[in-house]
């Protein structure tokens, strides 16, 4: 499964990696987070360094759809529902400047992005009231959001309603980003890919651990999506959401606006233009299908029932491209962004973009920048203070201890069915994985490619039974979120190490 967005080359780093040097900051994670900080600390003079366990865009910020809106689906509703309306407020005037500050860059880079228009729609007369929330929030927020009917909208899938926002954008997210580590090299920066971060301490000197040795750093920056750091549990205050995308060839399709809708099952709709370069193989792309990292029966039936969706709707389409990619949503809403407890105020991060980070990641870095920077916080933006401030309601206790007890039963529910899998199990068939039962020690058994593997099948984060993931052929873990690859090589999360190899 490879992402629309990475055909094309990859960023040349060249620089060698130096175990023991030392930098202003040390950024860990070369996606749209890590790389719009260090172009930002980069640009106010600072010498920063990016590393990246894999390579630039290599993990959400590769395989999205592409859009920056103000509108969101339903999020300004959601959070109204729970918060103040000026915190709904702040959210949006961050994700305005976080909008304004990545377009910005992508016009003086030369990176081609298209104004459109974005809308929230319910797919039948179910969702109507949803979208009337979502116009009220918006508007509220001070968008000039309008609403739509079914006739207006005229589109070629089912749409009773839609919230409407001009003036939104489609980019190319690996284009932009590339864009982002050339600058941050130009401006005398340094990138390193395929270097893991595997901890990080303040005392008794600020310093990241490796892979291929220790870094040391006045600041340290975790963009690595969930944080890879226990302190402060950040991990367990946030959902890891796996959600699926499919590319395709559509000749007839003269969509020109974007769209998600706010009831289920989502589909989130996107064209692609002929100048998003080497994507423009395809016309649509379009998304949905999401659910908890580790937690479904069925990946590739996810991604069967969009291509169906698809095809209904839009007859002549073409399968190009299917990826899928995975988005941290916060129990409170709103992103998490600032500095983790117990790391004296050295190691900060940002997480729990809840899939709409292509606008919220630059207002996550503008933040991040400011504090490291020391802005005083009267010449920060108002929104950045709000947001800062802001208060854990009932809800997000409520939405927290929910997710706390689904997490609860994903453990229990992990290691009850390994435990119905006493070895030997037969061979799994080609694509398929096994959790068996080895001396009360569950293991994971997987073929790929017509090779039969044994992995410790117990995430090395903290003890979640792993899941087999039959679309990626991978080992996804229910509790936090972690993946790894069939032979245990850590691919993401919040784990830093690879599973035990059993043979
Ligand atoms: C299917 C899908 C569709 C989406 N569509 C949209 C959209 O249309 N619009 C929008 O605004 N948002 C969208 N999003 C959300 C958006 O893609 C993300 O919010 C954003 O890309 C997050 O960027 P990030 O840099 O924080 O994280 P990531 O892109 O996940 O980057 C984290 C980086 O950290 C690195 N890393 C992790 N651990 C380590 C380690 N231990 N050592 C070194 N490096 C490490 C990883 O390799 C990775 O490169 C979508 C998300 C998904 C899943
Ligand atoms: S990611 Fe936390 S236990 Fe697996």
């Amino acid at each position: 499964m490879t992402s629309l967005w990475k055909l094309g080359p990859t960023v040349p780093l060249g620089s060698p990696f130096h175990p023991g040097a030392r930098h202003d900051v040390v950024v860990i994670g070369a996606g749209l987070t890590g790389l719009s900080t260090a172009v930002m600390l980069s640009d106010a003079g600072l010498d920063v360094l990016v590393i990246d366990a894999g390579d630039v865009a290599s993990l959400a910020t590769g395989a999205n759809t592409g859009k920056l809106s103000l509108l969101q689906g339903s999020r300004l509703a959601e959070i109204r529902r729970h918060h103040a309306a000026s915190l709904v407020k702040a959210y949006v005037d961050a994700n305005r400047e976080g909008m304004d500050w990545l377009l910005g860059f992508a016009q003086h880079a030369g990176v081609p992005f298209v104004r459109r228009t974005d809308h929230s729609f319910a797919q039948s007369r179910a969702g109507i009231d949803a979208v009337h929330a979502q116009y009220a929030a918006a508007r509220e927020a001070g968008l000039p959001a309008r609403m739509q009917t079914a006739p207006e909208l005229d589109t070629p899938f089912p749409a009773s309603a839609a919230v409407a926002l001009d003036d939104q954008a489609t980019i190319d997210p690996v284009v932009v980003t590339q864009a982002l580590a050339r600058q941050l090299l130009a401006s005398g920066g340094t990138l390193h890919d395929r270097v893991r971060a595997t901890g990080a301490r303040v005392l008794p000197e600020p310093r990241v651990e490796t892979t291929l040795g220790p870094l040391f750093a006045r600041d340290i920056v975790l963009a690595t999506g969930t944080p890879i750091l226990d302190r402060g549990l950040y991990f367990a205050k946030v959902r890891g959401l796996r959600s699926y995308c499919v590319s395709f060839r559509v000749p007839s399709s003269s969509l020109e606006g974007t769209f998600i809708s706010v009831d289920g099952p989502t589909r989130s709709i996107r064209p692609v233009a002929d100048d998003d370069g080497p994507a423009a193989s395809a016309d649509l792309v379009v998304g949905g299908n999401g659910h908890p990292v580790g937690r479904s029966d069925g990946e590739t039936a996810a991604i069967d029932d969009l291509v169906a969706w698809t095809r209904q709707h839009f007859p002549d389409a073409e399968e190009t491209h299917r990826w899928s990619a995975q988005d941290y949503e916060s129990h409170n809403l709103v992103p998490f962004v600032g500095a983790l407890p117990r790391g004296l105020g050295r190691i900060r991060f940002a997480t729990g973009y809840a899939k709409w980070g292509l606008t919220n990641a630059p207002a996550a870095a503008l933040r991040l920048t400011a504090e490291i920077l020391g802005t005083r916080r009267r010449d920060r933006p108002s929104w950045m203070t709000t947001i800062g401030t802001r208060l854990t309601v009932p809800a997000d206790l409520a939405r927290g201890a929910a997710e706390g007890g689904r997490v609860a039963a994903a453990a229990a529910s992990g290691w009850a069915d390994a435990e119905r899998h006493p070895v030997p199990v037969p061979r799994p068939a080609e694509g398929e994985g096994v959790v068996a039962n080895r001396g009360l020690r569950p293991v994971a058994i997987s073929t790929v490619d017509g090779v039969t593997r044994a992995v410790d099948a117990v995430c090395p984060h903290l003890g979640g039974v792993l899941d087999w993931n039959d679309a990626e052929c991978t080992w996804d873990c229910p509790l936090h979120a972690s993946r790894f690859a069939p032979d245990g090589r850590r691919l993401e999360g919040p784990a830093v190490r690879d599973l035990r190899r059993l043979g």
